[in-house]
């Protein structure tokens, strides 16, 4: 079994070009080299170019927050996966949860996406998670398998290891409230079983599986330590650099 930890920030809708480059050279001073675990930041569109510039030459890798599913022409306002490659990006954040809840993307839509991103030459983060409402209704399992079960649909095994899972309950994102780590740890073993079902239990223990919602560097460590848990995705925390280098020296 081998699976690297993977931290990586999603700076969402956040920072302007000059903050932007900052954050990302003061990532690349204190983390830049770390080689034991793999990194990433995701920033707006606008700035990609700006801040692949800025992290080059260290172990920070570059990516995008979303993308859309056809090569060019008319779609005004949409990024393709051939231009997120040509800005320099490695990783592509699909189906996060405000995609879903705030711009009202669907299951269908977010695997529409995952096999272009996969054709593209992206690694895509995959994010899953269920709204409050359904974890009170007792729905956390089935919420989840639907959305991996749809995403994931038409993906093979060799293209399957390009993915990593994002958890991220909803209630947990941006609220301040994180998931305890046994909470996080039966999703995660519950994604790792429908990823052996689909793909045999081999290819399921290389995949990563990463967890997001308000971490911080005072709650990384004992999340990380789950054994299911292999790396985070942090929206808040990856705005300041203090708090990003605590999360990844916490998974040193
Ligand atoms: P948060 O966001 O760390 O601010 O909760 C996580 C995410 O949305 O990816």
């Amino acid at each position: 079994m081998s699976r690297k930890l993977f931290i990586a920030g999603n700076w969402k809708m956040n920072l302007n070009c000059a903050g932007a480059v900052d954050l990302a050279k003061a990532l690349v001073k204190e983390i830049g080299g770390a080689d034991s675990v793999d990194l990433a930041v995701c920033p707006p569109f606008i700035y990609l170019q700006t801040v692949k510039a800025a992290t080059s030459g260290s172990r920070i890798a570059v990516g995008a927050q979303d993308m859309f599913y056809e090569n060019d022409g008319a779609f005004t306002g949409e990024i393709s996966g051939a231009m997120l490659k040509d800005a320099g990006c490695r990783y592509v954040i699909l189906g996060h949860s405000e995609r879903r809840h705030v711009i009202g993307e669907t299951d269908e839509l977010t695997n529409r996406k995952l096999l272009k991103a996969l054709a593209d030459g992206l690694d895509v983060i995959f994010c899953v998670g269920e709204l409050l409402a359904e974890r009170q209704a007792g729905k956390t399992l089935d919420v989840v398998s639907r959305q991996v079960k749809i995403g994931l649909e038409g993906v093979d095994k060799a293209k399957a290891q390009r993915i990593t899972i994002a958890y991220e309950p909803v209630w947990a994102i941006g609220t301040g409230v994180t998931a305890t780590p046994d909470q996080a740890q039966e999703v995660h073993a519950l994604i790792r079983k429908l990823l052996a079902d689909k793909y045999g239990k081999d290819l399921s223990q290389t995949m990563r599986i990463q967890y997001g919602g308000s971490v911080k560097p005072s709650n990384a460590k004992e999340l990380l330590n789950q054994p299911d848990i292999d790396g985070a995705l942090v929206g808040g925390a990856s705005l300041k650099a203090a708090d990003f280098v605590g999360i990844v020296r916490a998974g040193l």
